[in-house]
């Protein structure tokens, strides 16, 4: 008992301090006392420009170089940006399904998904489709970034994990099935599960042939990847998207991203399929569930808006004031976070804590309202 006791004093002495030498000559041993002093002094200046250290600044903001651009479908609708350390040092680690928020020069923020090599850990990927009537992120990004510029990002982050079977899930089998830009998340996916030998199959589908980004990269993997598109094959089936499903109790996995209309006609047609898991993202807006209508003021102007029973606080707010921010339109980055002064908030998101809540804090891209007028604080 009184050995255990000794040995326990003896490991709680501070482990920072030179350790007795061997031959207990000194109550230090003096190379060791060297050693750490070396040590010491080193680090400080080592630290910052250790290959192995963190680049992300404090707020977890980088600022990359943009060194490669380029055009990713043949309509050129569709680029990819190819982002570094300026120092070329390694970046923040992610894994497939995960996404950066873009700060643009103009303010605006933007998530896009990282569709590069995991593996490759001094560059990030992107790629951006041009949405010609959209909030104009997609514009700044087409035409504004060019290689050498800088661009601040946030991130890596993922709410699309790719869950490998036999590492979290039963599935033995994977189903990817994109839609047109959402082969983004889809792309590292179906090379992570090609690289692990896991037994996947694959459907792309888009409007035309010219269309669809990464059609090249996509063919190294034969017919594994089925390639459809509408203005030939016409539009697919639920079945068509899913495939053959096991016949024996191997189970299956499907993800997929790509427009709202098929994600929600995928769900409906595996609502009893408990042998299928699926896991998706959207790249628009989910569709507004029991919406009713309301109001909506600003506080700082007394202007009144009326929200639709179809549409976002979000979309009502930037009719009036088109500088209000946002960026997923999901309710989980936060980016769209306005705080209220009257009216009972209907909570639609899963980002804020209930201490928010309770702060007066909503997310106007999802959530709604319980009363019949909601007041912002812009
Ligand atoms: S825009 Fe992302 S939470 Fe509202």
């Amino acid at each position: 008992m009184t050995i255990m006791t000794n040995n326990s004093a003896r490991h709680a002495i501070d482990l920072s301090t030179e350790p007795p030498q061997l031959y207990g000559r000194f109550r230090r041993d003096p190379l060791m006392r060297l050693l750490t002093g070396i040590g010491k002094v080193w680090f400080p200046f080592w630290g910052p420009v250790s290959p192995l250290r963190d680049p992300a600044a404090d707020d977890g903001v980088l600022t990359l170089d943009i060194i490669d651009r380029a055009v990713v479908a043949v309509d050129e609708n569709v680029i990819a940006l190819t982002f570094a350390a300026p120092d070329r040092s390694i970046l923040p680690e992610w894994h497939p399904g995960a996404h950066l928020d873009l700060l643009l020069p103009s303010g605006r923020m933007r998530e896009y998904s990282l569709c590069g090599d995991p593996g490759d850990r001094h560059t990030y990927r992107i790629a951006v489709r041009r949405i010609p009537d959209g909030g104009g992120g997609s514009i700044e990004v087409h035409d504004g970034l060019r290689i050498g510029d800088s661009i601040q990002i946030k991130g890596p982050r993922n709410a699309f994990p790719l869950v490998l079977p036999g590492f979290g899930s039963a599935s033995r089998k994977l189903r990817f099935v994109a839609a047109g830009i959402g082969i983004t998340p889809i792309l590292p996916m179906v090379a992570m599960a090609d690289r692990y030998g896991l037994d996947w199959s694959m459907i792309y589908s888009g409007r035309s042939a010219d269309s669809i980004p990464f059609a090249e990269e996509l063919a190294q993997y034969g017919d594994k990847v089925t390639v459809r598109t509408d203005d030939v094959d016409g539009l697919p089936t639920m079945a068509e998207l899913v495939g053959p499903t096991p016949d024996d109790d191997a189970g299956l996995s499907v993800y997929t991203c790509g427009p709202v209309p098929m994600l929600e006609s995928l769900r409906t047609f595996l609502t009893d399929r408990s042998d299928i898991e699926l896991h998706f993202e959207r790249f628009s807006p989910p569709p507004i569930l029991d919406g009713t209508e309301f109001q909506v003021t600003i506080a700082s102007t007394g202007r009144t808006e009326t929200v639709a029973a179809d549409e976002s606080v979000l979309t009502a707010l930037r009719r009036v004031d088109p500088a209000v921010p946002y960026s997923c339109q999901q309710g989980f980055c936060g980016t769209c976070r306005l705080k209220t002064s009257a009216g009972d908030v209907d909570h639609r998101d899963t980002l804020l804590t209930q201490p928010e809540r309770d702060e007066g804090w909503f997310l106007p891209c999802v959530s709604r309202c319980d009363s019949e007028s909601l007041t912002v604080e812009i």
